[in-house]
């Protein structure tokens, strides 16, 4: 007897073999654990039909999850980064990496490696990239949106910013999701203003947490927050 057709590779557990491996092969900064989590969010999102947002780009390991769910759902990935680095990751700081300094101009630009991640995983024509300042372009936006991913700047000013500016815009019923959440401070590598502004989101009353996976939260627009910008 011929064997069964497989069933669609995103209707499984996780991402097809080959989006995994683009994923392994990539610079960044997500573990594969929390990578998965971030992907199973994504899948569920994406059944609004509404785009996913991540604030926090990097050289794309990230984008790829998000845009192999968008991609099987219909809908865009859309990515915001500046491209300069993150205060920890610059020149003498412990996530500094000297390939991500452009020789010409001396500082970092991580978009021709996100560039080249994206078009190694095949995923280009799924994903839009913001290049800006995650404020400035927050305060243009009008699109509400499915999942929005924050896993930008990790200071207070920058991590308070990206929820300001783009956690009002999570469509009802979709999820917010913030990376590097650390509630014991022994624990934490980059400072817990992640872990404050979670802390933020449950506390309004707007967000109910539905999973943990190591630091990475996800959460979801409850019907309290229903009506809200976006
Ligand atoms: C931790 S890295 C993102 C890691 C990535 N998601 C991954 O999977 O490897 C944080 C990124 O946020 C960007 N960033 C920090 N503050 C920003 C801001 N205010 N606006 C835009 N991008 C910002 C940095 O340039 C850096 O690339």
């Amino acid at each position: 007897m011929p064997a069964a057709p497989s069933p669609e590779p995103n209707e499984q557990a996780g991402p097809p073999s080959q989006i995994l491996a683009a994923f392994e092969a990539a610079k960044g900064f997500m573990p594969l654990g929390e990578g998965l989590a971030l992907y199973e969010a994504a899948v569920e999102a994406g059944r609004l039909g509404l785009p996913l947002l991540e604030v926090g780009t990097y050289c794309g390991r990230s984008t790829i999850l998000l845009a192999d769910a968008a991609r099987a759902a219909g809908v865009t990935a859309l990515t915001v980064d500046h491209h300069r680095g993150s205060e920890e990751q610059q020149p003498g700081w412990e996530y500094h990496d000297p390939e991500t300094v452009d020789p010409e101009i001396g500082l970092m630009d991580t978009l021709p490696s996100f560039r080249r991640t994206l078009h190694r995983a095949g995923l280009e024509e799924h994903v839009v990239a913001l290049v800006g300042r995650s404020p400035q372009i927050a305060a243009l936006w009008g699109t509400p949106l499915g999942l929005v991913f924050i896993d930008g700047g990790h200071t207070d000013e920058h991590a308070n910013a990206d929820y300001e500016g783009w956690a009002p815009h999570v469509a009802p019923g979709g999820l917010l999701v913030i990376h590097d959440v650390f509630p014991e401070p022994e624990d934490e590598f980059t400072g817990q203003a992640p872990y404050r502004v979670y802390l933020r989101a449950l506390g309004s009353g707007e967000f109910t947490e539905v999973s943990v996976t190591d630091s990475l939260r996800v959460l979801k627009r409850t019907e309290a927050g229903r009506g809200r910008r976006g």
